[in-house]
This record gives C-alpha cells, sequence and structure tokens, in this order.
C-alpha cells in the first residue's frame, strides 16, 4: 500500500493537461492501485492522477454507496483509463461538489445528468456505457482535471473567490492551530 501527496490548488500542476496512456501495464496497474489507496485514505470518491502529480489520462471512482439506505457502504472501485464523452444530454443535475484538491470546500455544479463515456479499464480492455447519477457526475468531475479543469472553474467569479477565500482562512487557521 502507498499513499502518495495529493496536490492542491493553486499547484500550477492542476492546470496542466494530461496525455494519453500508450500501454495498460503493470505501471499503471501500479499505479492505479497506490491511487485507489490514496483516494480511500483522504477520503474521496473519485482521484485523477493528476491530483497525484502524474499527468496521465487515468482516474479512479468510488462511490462506495451503500447498497440499502443506513447500510455499510460496499467497495465499488472503478478504473477509467483514456476516457472519452461521447454523448451528454441536454438536461442538467446540480449536485454540490467537492475535490481532494480544493479541500473542504464544495458549491453546487450543474453538469449533464447522462452521458455515454468509453474507457479502458486496468486490463486494456474497451467500455462503453451510458452513466447517470452521480457517477456520470463523478466522472465529469474527474475528466475535467484531465484537462487542468476544477470544479470551481464552473461557478461564477464571485462564487469562486469565495471558495477560494475560505480556503485560505481555513490554511490560515490550521498553520496557526500547527505553530
Ligand atoms: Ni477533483
Amino acid at each position: 500500500m502507498a499513499l502518495l501527496p495529493i496536490i492542491e490548488t493553486p499547484d500550477p500542476l492542476l492546470r496542466q493537461i494530461s496525455t494519453p496512456v500508450e500501454v495498460v501495464d503493470d505501471d499503471i496497474r501500479r499505479l492505479v492501485s497506490d491511487m485507489f489507496d490514496t483516494m480511500y485514505a483522504a477520503p474521496g470518491i473519485g482521484l485523477a492522477a493528476i491530483q497525484i502529480a502524474v499527468p496521465k489520462r487515468l482516474l479512479v471512482i468510488d462511490l462506495q454507496e451503500p447498497e440499502e439506505e443506513g447500510g455499510d457502504p460496499v467497495r465499488d472501485p472503478r478504473v477509467f483509463i483514456n476516457p472519452e464523452i461521447i454523448w451528454a444530454s441536454d438536461t442538467l443535475q446540480t449536485y454540490s461538489e467537492g475535490c481532494l484538491s480544493v479541500p473542504d470546500q464544495y458549491a453546487e455544479v450543474d453538469r449533464p445528468d447522462h452521458i455515454r463515456a468509453r474507457w479502458l479499464d486496468e486490463q486494456g480492455k474497451t467500455h462503453e456505457e451510458e452513466l447517470d447519477g452521480l457517477l456520470a457526475i463523478c466522472l465529469q468531475h474527474e475528466m475535467d482535471h484531465l484537462e487542468g479543469i476544477l470544479f470551481i472553474d464552473h461557478l461564477s467569479r464571485l462564487k469562486r473567490d469565495m471558495v477560494l477565500k475560505k480556503l485560505a482562512k481555513m490554511r490560515k487557521e490550521m498553520a496557526k492551530r500547527a505553530a
């Protein structure tokens, strides 16, 4: 098990466009495994490789939704390598998003509520599926990372500034507490 440091805004690496994975090999599978460890420990439900400073088009998701309300979270790890959105609905859904690279900040973002996506899994096998609900939101959020986009970029300037101000304040208080 390896926990990797998660980079946070305003790290310029988060603005980099990630490049396709050429070969899905053991190195990639090791990276995927480390990314799951890092994501579960954070804890988070999605992590793109660029968030651990690896500019490859690779992301992991586990919504860890309980099978029944009030039940224990069930692990459902999903790997998306070189993902593409091949269709998106005109209808949108609003969700209060957060991001491990914008810690402890949340804001409502609108995104298509249905998408059709294509990707490779960690064995290099192609998948194509129509996705909706939280999985569709999460995949779109993580795919934004591959383009150097953060969820706060979808907000109005006023709202974005508010989120960044709150983040700066939180960091200051944490630094004070650590001192
Ligand atoms: Ni994120």
